[in-house]
Protein backbone atom coordinates (compact mmCIF):
# COMPACT_ATOMS: atom_id res chain seq x y z
CA UNK A 1 0.00 0.00 0.00
CA UNK A 2 1.32 3.43 -0.86
CA UNK A 3 1.54 5.78 1.47
CA UNK A 4 -1.55 8.24 2.02
CA UNK A 5 -0.03 11.45 2.99
CA UNK A 6 -2.00 13.51 5.91
CA UNK A 7 -2.23 17.05 5.65
CA UNK A 8 -3.90 19.65 8.05
CA UNK A 9 -5.48 22.71 5.90
CA UNK A 10 -5.29 25.90 8.09
CA UNK A 11 -6.72 28.34 5.71
CA UNK A 12 -6.94 31.02 8.12
CA UNK A 13 -8.96 34.05 6.54
CA UNK A 14 -8.74 36.44 3.92
CA UNK A 15 -7.30 35.61 1.03
CA UNK A 16 -5.64 33.12 2.88
CA UNK A 17 -9.33 30.85 2.53
CA UNK A 18 -9.41 32.11 -1.18
CA UNK A 19 -5.28 30.92 -2.18
CA UNK A 20 -5.69 27.55 -0.37
CA UNK A 21 -8.82 26.67 -2.35
CA UNK A 22 -6.64 27.56 -5.66
CA UNK A 23 -3.81 25.49 -3.98
CA UNK A 24 -5.89 22.45 -3.60
CA UNK A 25 -6.87 22.36 -7.17
CA UNK A 26 -3.35 22.24 -8.12
CA UNK A 27 -2.94 19.21 -5.37
CA UNK A 28 -5.83 17.39 -6.90
CA UNK A 29 -4.12 17.53 -10.04
CA UNK A 30 -0.76 16.10 -8.42
CA UNK A 31 -2.94 13.12 -6.67
CA UNK A 32 -4.27 12.23 -10.37
CA UNK A 33 -1.54 13.10 -12.71
CA UNK A 34 1.16 11.27 -10.24
CA UNK A 35 -0.68 8.52 -8.54
CA UNK A 36 0.47 10.37 -5.36
CA UNK A 37 -2.11 10.13 -2.28
CA UNK A 38 -3.48 13.15 0.34
CA UNK A 39 -6.12 12.98 3.02
CA UNK A 40 -6.98 16.38 4.57
CA UNK A 41 -8.34 17.59 7.45
CA UNK A 42 -9.50 21.19 7.96
CA UNK A 43 -8.31 23.35 11.43
CA UNK A 44 -10.14 26.53 11.41
CA UNK A 45 -8.29 29.39 13.32
CA UNK A 46 -7.34 32.97 13.03
CA UNK A 47 -8.61 36.39 14.24
CA UNK A 48 -12.60 35.95 13.09
CA UNK A 49 -12.15 32.75 14.86
CA UNK A 50 -10.69 34.39 18.39
CA UNK A 51 -13.69 36.81 18.33
CA UNK A 52 -15.83 34.11 18.19
CA UNK A 53 -14.72 31.98 20.45
CA UNK A 54 -12.35 34.27 22.85
CA UNK A 55 -8.98 31.71 21.40
CA UNK A 56 -6.98 31.90 18.01
CA UNK A 57 -7.16 28.17 17.42
CA UNK A 58 -9.39 25.29 18.74
CA UNK A 59 -8.05 23.66 21.93
CA UNK A 60 -6.68 21.09 20.30
CA UNK A 61 -5.62 22.59 16.56
CA UNK A 62 -1.87 22.46 17.09
CA UNK A 63 -2.22 18.53 18.23
CA UNK A 64 -4.10 18.13 15.57
CA UNK A 65 -1.67 19.96 13.17
CA UNK A 66 1.40 18.46 14.81
CA UNK A 67 -0.27 14.80 13.70
CA UNK A 68 -0.18 15.33 10.10
CA UNK A 69 2.28 14.86 7.73
CA UNK A 70 2.98 18.47 6.28
CA UNK A 71 1.01 21.84 7.32
CA UNK A 72 -0.60 23.97 4.47
CA UNK A 73 -1.62 27.00 5.58
CA UNK A 74 -3.44 30.00 3.95
CA UNK A 75 -3.16 33.70 6.43
CA UNK A 76 -4.18 34.71 10.11
CA UNK A 77 -4.71 37.88 11.22
CA UNK A 78 -6.79 40.76 10.94
CA UNK A 79 -6.06 44.59 11.79
CA UNK A 80 -8.96 45.59 13.28
CA UNK A 81 -9.49 42.57 15.66
CA UNK A 82 -6.92 42.45 18.46
CA UNK A 83 -5.78 41.20 21.66
CA UNK A 84 -6.14 43.74 24.90
CA UNK A 85 -2.43 44.72 24.68
CA UNK A 86 -3.18 46.17 21.03
CA UNK A 87 -1.07 43.37 19.46
CA UNK A 88 -2.57 41.24 16.57
CA UNK A 89 -3.74 37.65 16.44
CA UNK A 90 -0.73 35.74 14.70
CA UNK A 91 -1.50 31.49 15.67
CA UNK A 92 1.44 31.44 12.83
CA UNK A 93 3.77 32.51 15.51
CA UNK A 94 2.74 30.54 18.21
CA UNK A 95 2.59 27.08 15.57
CA UNK A 96 6.82 28.38 14.90
CA UNK A 97 6.94 28.72 18.56
CA UNK A 98 4.88 24.95 19.47
CA UNK A 99 6.33 23.20 16.86
CA UNK A 100 10.17 24.77 17.06
CA UNK A 101 10.30 25.47 13.41
CA UNK A 102 13.32 27.35 13.52
CA UNK A 103 14.09 27.99 9.72
CA UNK A 104 11.76 30.08 7.68
CA UNK A 105 12.67 29.32 4.58
CA UNK A 106 11.74 31.71 1.58
CA UNK A 107 12.77 31.34 -1.63
CA UNK A 108 13.05 34.55 -3.75
CA UNK A 109 13.01 33.63 -7.51
CA UNK A 110 12.00 35.49 -10.93
CA UNK A 111 9.26 33.87 -12.79
CA UNK A 112 8.93 34.04 -16.61
CA UNK A 113 6.38 36.41 -17.59
CA UNK A 114 6.29 38.50 -14.67
CA UNK A 115 7.48 42.16 -15.16
CA UNK A 116 10.77 42.67 -14.38
CA UNK A 117 11.01 44.92 -11.21
CA UNK A 118 14.56 46.03 -12.13
CA UNK A 119 16.20 46.79 -15.11
CA UNK A 120 18.96 44.52 -15.65
CA UNK A 121 18.88 41.57 -17.47
CA UNK A 122 20.76 39.38 -14.80
CA UNK A 123 17.00 40.10 -12.66
CA UNK A 124 15.24 37.37 -14.71
CA UNK A 125 17.18 34.93 -13.52
CA UNK A 126 17.34 36.04 -9.76
CA UNK A 127 17.11 32.78 -7.21
CA UNK A 128 17.78 33.15 -4.02
CA UNK A 129 16.80 32.17 -0.22
CA UNK A 130 16.17 34.06 2.59
CA UNK A 131 16.36 31.67 5.73
CA UNK A 132 14.87 33.19 8.41
CA UNK A 133 15.38 32.40 12.01
CA UNK A 134 11.46 31.79 13.55
CA UNK A 135 12.11 30.73 17.11
CA UNK A 136 13.95 34.05 18.62
CA UNK A 137 15.63 37.44 17.94
CA UNK A 138 13.61 40.26 18.73
CA UNK A 139 10.73 38.15 18.60
CA UNK A 140 11.73 36.71 21.06
CA UNK A 141 10.03 39.60 23.40
CA UNK A 142 6.58 38.65 21.78
CA UNK A 143 3.97 39.14 24.47
CA UNK A 144 6.93 40.53 26.71
CA UNK A 145 8.26 43.94 26.61
CA UNK A 146 7.55 46.18 29.02
CA UNK A 147 6.08 49.26 29.23
CA UNK A 148 7.64 51.53 31.97
CA UNK A 149 5.18 54.40 33.48
CA UNK A 150 3.74 55.17 30.12
CA UNK A 151 7.12 56.66 29.37
CA UNK A 152 9.64 54.02 27.53
CA UNK A 153 9.16 50.58 26.50
CA UNK A 154 11.41 47.56 25.79
CA UNK A 155 11.52 44.86 24.08
CA UNK A 156 14.80 42.32 24.35
CA UNK A 157 16.60 40.83 21.77
CA UNK A 158 17.84 37.55 22.48
CA UNK A 159 19.94 34.85 20.07
CA UNK A 160 21.64 31.98 21.39
CA UNK A 161 23.92 29.49 20.29
CA UNK A 162 21.44 26.60 19.60
CA UNK A 163 19.36 28.73 16.94
CA UNK A 164 22.20 29.82 15.42
CA UNK A 165 24.15 26.65 15.24
CA UNK A 166 20.80 25.09 13.71
CA UNK A 167 20.22 28.07 11.39
CA UNK A 168 23.44 27.51 9.90
CA UNK A 169 23.65 23.97 9.07
CA UNK A 170 20.24 23.92 7.73
CA UNK A 171 21.82 26.96 5.56
CA UNK A 172 24.62 24.93 4.64
CA UNK A 173 22.92 21.96 3.91
CA UNK A 174 20.60 23.95 1.76
CA UNK A 175 23.19 25.78 -0.27
CA UNK A 176 24.63 22.61 -0.52
CA UNK A 177 21.53 20.76 -1.99
CA UNK A 178 20.45 24.01 -4.16
CA UNK A 179 24.06 23.37 -5.95
CA UNK A 180 23.53 20.10 -6.79
CA UNK A 181 19.71 20.88 -8.35
CA UNK A 182 20.10 24.36 -9.59
CA UNK A 183 23.93 24.82 -10.17
CA UNK A 184 23.80 28.09 -7.56
CA UNK A 185 27.15 29.15 -6.11
CA UNK A 186 26.78 26.99 -2.99
CA UNK A 187 27.14 30.25 -0.89
CA UNK A 188 25.55 31.12 2.45
CA UNK A 189 25.66 34.96 3.41
CA UNK A 190 25.26 35.42 7.23
CA UNK A 191 23.14 39.34 7.76
CA UNK A 192 23.39 40.67 10.84
CA UNK A 193 24.61 43.83 12.63
CA UNK A 194 27.38 43.11 14.31
CA UNK A 195 28.86 46.01 14.31
CA UNK A 196 26.52 47.57 16.94
CA UNK A 197 25.17 44.68 19.29
CA UNK A 198 26.70 42.25 21.30
CA UNK A 199 23.73 39.88 20.20
CA UNK A 200 24.91 39.68 16.69
CA UNK A 201 28.43 39.47 16.92
CA UNK A 202 27.77 36.43 18.84
CA UNK A 203 25.56 35.18 16.09
CA UNK A 204 28.61 36.03 13.77
CA UNK A 205 31.07 33.91 15.59
CA UNK A 206 28.90 31.05 16.33
CA UNK A 207 28.16 31.26 12.80
CA UNK A 208 31.80 30.48 11.50
CA UNK A 209 32.38 28.11 13.76
CA UNK A 210 29.55 25.68 12.62
CA UNK A 211 30.35 26.96 8.70
CA UNK A 212 33.41 25.72 9.30
CA UNK A 213 32.15 21.83 9.60
CA UNK A 214 31.12 22.95 5.91
CA UNK A 215 34.48 23.40 3.83
CA UNK A 216 32.50 22.68 0.54
CA UNK A 217 29.79 25.79 1.20
CA UNK A 218 31.50 29.55 0.82
CA UNK A 219 30.13 31.35 4.25
CA UNK A 220 30.56 34.87 4.22
CA UNK A 221 28.41 37.85 5.64
CA UNK A 222 26.95 41.22 5.09
CA UNK A 223 25.65 44.16 7.15
CA UNK A 224 21.63 44.17 7.52
CA UNK A 225 21.37 47.94 6.32
CA UNK A 226 24.29 46.92 3.07
CA UNK A 227 22.13 44.01 2.51
CA UNK A 228 19.31 46.23 1.75
CA UNK A 229 21.31 48.20 -0.59
CA UNK A 230 22.91 44.85 -2.15
CA UNK A 231 19.22 43.47 -2.47
CA UNK A 232 18.30 46.07 -4.82
CA UNK A 233 21.67 46.97 -6.42
CA UNK A 234 23.02 43.21 -6.88
CA UNK A 235 20.80 40.71 -5.90
CA UNK A 236 21.77 38.20 -8.34
CA UNK A 237 25.09 37.85 -6.07
CA UNK A 238 23.00 36.08 -3.77
CA UNK A 239 22.57 32.36 -2.91
CA UNK A 240 21.44 31.55 0.86
CA UNK A 241 20.94 34.26 3.29
CA UNK A 242 20.39 33.20 6.67
CA UNK A 243 19.41 35.58 9.12
CA UNK A 244 17.35 37.39 12.68
CA UNK A 245 13.94 36.85 12.76
CA UNK A 246 12.90 40.50 12.77
CA UNK A 247 15.41 40.73 9.83
CA UNK A 248 14.12 38.07 8.11
CA UNK A 249 10.63 39.59 8.24
CA UNK A 250 11.30 42.48 6.46
CA UNK A 251 14.22 41.13 4.47
CA UNK A 252 11.79 39.05 2.71
CA UNK A 253 9.53 41.32 1.69
CA UNK A 254 12.07 43.40 0.09
CA UNK A 255 12.29 39.97 -1.84
CA UNK A 256 9.15 39.53 -2.61
CA UNK A 257 9.28 43.14 -3.97
CA UNK A 258 12.02 42.58 -6.38
CA UNK A 259 10.11 39.44 -8.05
CA UNK A 260 6.67 41.01 -8.11
CA UNK A 261 4.99 41.66 -4.86
CA UNK A 262 3.84 39.21 -2.08
CA UNK A 263 1.70 37.39 -4.34
CA UNK A 264 4.80 35.55 -5.65
CA UNK A 265 6.70 34.99 -2.57
CA UNK A 266 6.37 31.17 -0.75
CA UNK A 267 7.64 30.34 2.43
CA UNK A 268 8.29 27.06 4.23
CA UNK A 269 8.80 27.01 8.57
CA UNK A 270 11.22 24.21 9.21
CA UNK A 271 11.71 22.19 11.91
CA UNK A 272 13.07 18.93 13.06
CA UNK A 273 9.94 17.19 13.63
CA UNK A 274 7.92 19.81 11.55
CA UNK A 275 6.75 21.71 8.36
CA UNK A 276 4.11 24.68 7.67
CA UNK A 277 3.86 25.73 4.39
CA UNK A 278 2.57 28.97 3.61
CA UNK A 279 2.93 32.21 1.49
CA UNK A 280 4.78 34.76 3.01
CA UNK A 281 1.61 37.31 2.69
CA UNK A 282 -1.10 37.52 4.92
CA UNK A 283 -4.92 37.95 4.39
CA UNK A 284 -4.90 41.19 2.42
CA UNK A 285 -8.01 42.53 3.60
CA UNK A 286 -8.02 45.01 1.52
CA UNK A 287 -8.71 42.63 -1.43
CA UNK A 288 -10.18 39.87 0.20
CA UNK A 289 -13.39 38.59 -0.98
CA UNK A 290 -12.66 39.91 -4.68
CA UNK A 291 -11.49 36.61 -6.20
CA UNK A 292 -8.49 39.05 -7.50
CA UNK A 293 -5.59 37.39 -4.88
CA UNK A 294 -3.37 36.14 -7.00
CA UNK A 295 -2.32 32.31 -5.55
CA UNK A 296 1.18 31.76 -7.40
CA UNK A 297 2.67 32.35 -3.60
CA UNK A 298 0.54 29.57 -2.05
CA UNK A 299 0.86 27.42 -4.80
CA UNK A 300 4.64 27.29 -4.54
CA UNK A 301 4.30 27.07 -1.02
CA UNK A 302 2.49 23.60 -1.59
CA UNK A 303 5.06 22.44 -3.84
CA UNK A 304 8.10 22.98 -1.23
CA UNK A 305 5.05 21.15 1.12
CA UNK A 306 5.90 18.29 -1.51
CA UNK A 307 9.66 18.49 -1.71
CA UNK A 308 9.85 18.24 1.56
CA UNK A 309 7.86 15.20 2.16
CA UNK A 310 9.73 13.98 -0.78
CA UNK A 311 12.52 14.01 0.96
CA UNK A 312 11.57 13.00 4.81
CA UNK A 313 9.77 9.94 3.11
CA UNK A 314 12.37 9.63 0.43
CA UNK A 315 9.33 9.49 -2.26
CA UNK A 316 10.83 10.40 -5.78
CA UNK A 317 6.81 11.05 -7.11
CA UNK A 318 6.50 13.66 -4.52
CA UNK A 319 9.89 15.58 -5.55
CA UNK A 320 8.91 14.66 -9.21
CA UNK A 321 5.29 16.59 -8.39
CA UNK A 322 7.16 19.43 -6.81
CA UNK A 323 9.33 20.10 -9.64
CA UNK A 324 6.39 19.88 -11.75
CA UNK A 325 4.48 22.67 -9.75
CA UNK A 326 7.54 24.51 -10.56
CA UNK A 327 7.64 24.35 -13.72
CA UNK A 328 4.16 24.51 -14.45
CA UNK A 329 3.62 27.68 -12.97
CA UNK A 330 6.20 29.26 -14.86
CA UNK A 331 4.65 27.93 -18.19
CA UNK A 332 1.11 29.32 -16.76
CA UNK A 333 2.82 32.77 -16.51
CA UNK A 334 5.11 32.03 -19.69
CA UNK A 335 4.10 30.49 -22.70
CA UNK A 336 0.29 30.23 -21.59
CA UNK A 337 0.50 34.56 -20.41
CA UNK A 338 -0.99 34.40 -17.13
CA UNK A 339 -1.45 37.69 -15.45
CA UNK A 340 -2.74 38.31 -12.13
CA UNK A 341 -4.28 41.54 -10.70
CA UNK A 342 -0.91 42.54 -8.73
CA UNK A 343 0.71 42.92 -11.80
CA UNK A 344 -1.74 44.45 -13.91
CA UNK A 345 -3.23 41.43 -15.52
CA UNK A 346 -7.17 40.47 -15.41
CA UNK A 347 -6.91 36.42 -14.29
CA UNK A 348 -8.57 35.81 -11.16
CA UNK A 349 -7.51 33.64 -8.09
CA UNK A 350 -9.82 30.26 -9.24
CA UNK A 351 -8.67 30.65 -13.20
CA UNK A 352 -4.62 30.93 -12.20
CA UNK A 353 -5.13 27.79 -9.98
CA UNK A 354 -7.27 26.17 -12.40
CA UNK A 355 -4.54 26.91 -15.28
CA UNK A 356 -1.60 25.74 -13.43
CA UNK A 357 -3.68 22.66 -12.67
CA UNK A 358 -4.36 22.03 -16.35
CA UNK A 359 -0.40 22.29 -17.36
CA UNK A 360 0.35 19.94 -14.81
CA UNK A 361 -2.36 16.90 -15.50
CA UNK A 362 -1.25 17.81 -19.48
CA UNK A 363 2.16 16.26 -18.43
CA UNK A 364 3.56 19.07 -19.62
CA UNK A 365 5.43 20.41 -17.00
CA UNK A 366 7.33 16.73 -16.87
CA UNK A 367 8.86 17.04 -20.43
CA UNK A 368 10.12 21.01 -19.80
P1 LIG B 1 -0.65 41.42 3.46
O1 LIG B 1 0.46 40.54 3.01
O2 LIG B 1 -1.91 40.76 3.81
O3 LIG B 1 -0.92 42.51 2.31
C1 LIG B 1 0.05 43.49 1.94
C2 LIG B 1 -0.28 44.03 0.54
O4 LIG B 1 0.02 43.05 -0.45
C3 LIG B 1 -1.76 44.36 0.38
O5 LIG B 1 -1.89 45.50 -0.43
C4 LIG B 1 -2.31 43.14 -0.31
O6 LIG B 1 -3.44 43.42 -1.12
C5 LIG B 1 -1.13 42.68 -1.16
N1 LIG B 1 -1.14 41.22 -1.33
C6 LIG B 1 -0.77 40.33 -0.39
N2 LIG B 1 -0.92 39.08 -0.86
C7 LIG B 1 -1.37 39.20 -2.12
C8 LIG B 1 -1.72 38.27 -3.13
N3 LIG B 1 -1.62 36.93 -2.93
N4 LIG B 1 -2.18 38.72 -4.30
C9 LIG B 1 -2.27 40.05 -4.52
N5 LIG B 1 -1.94 40.98 -3.62
C10 LIG B 1 -1.51 40.57 -2.43
O7 LIG B 1 -0.08 42.25 4.68
P2 LIG B 1 -0.85 43.27 5.65
O8 LIG B 1 -1.85 44.05 4.89
O9 LIG B 1 0.23 43.97 6.38
O10 LIG B 1 -1.59 42.35 6.72
C11 LIG B 1 -2.96 41.98 6.64
C12 LIG B 1 -3.26 41.01 7.75
O11 LIG B 1 -2.55 39.78 7.55
C13 LIG B 1 -2.79 41.53 9.12
O12 LIG B 1 -3.78 41.19 10.06
C14 LIG B 1 -1.51 40.79 9.38
O13 LIG B 1 -1.24 40.63 10.74
C15 LIG B 1 -1.78 39.46 8.71
N6 LIG B 1 -0.57 38.76 8.28
C16 LIG B 1 -0.57 37.41 8.40
C17 LIG B 1 0.50 36.66 7.95
C18 LIG B 1 0.42 35.19 8.04
O14 LIG B 1 -0.62 34.59 8.25
N7 LIG B 1 1.51 34.49 7.88
C19 LIG B 1 1.69 37.29 7.35
C20 LIG B 1 1.56 38.74 7.21
C21 LIG B 1 0.46 39.44 7.68
MG1 LIG C 1 6.08 39.74 7.48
Amino acid sequence: MPKVFHIALMPGEGIGVEVLDAAKAVLDAVEIRYGIRFRSETIPGGAHYYKEHGTPLPKDGIDRAAAADAILFGAMGWPDIRYPDGTEIAPQLDLRLQLDLYAGVRPIRMIPGVPRVLTNPRAANLDFVIIRESTEGMFASRGKGEIIDDQEARDTQVITRRSTERLTNFSCILARRRRATRGTPGRVTLVDKSNVFRSFAFMRKVFYEVAAAHPDVDACHHYIDAMALDLVRRPWDFDVLPTENLFGDILSDLGAGLIGGMGFAPSADIGDEHGVFQPSHGSAPDIAGKGIANPTAMILSAAMMLEWLGERHQTDLLLMAARAIERSVDMAFGSRKIRSHDIGGLDGTTAIGRTIAEVIRSGEADLA
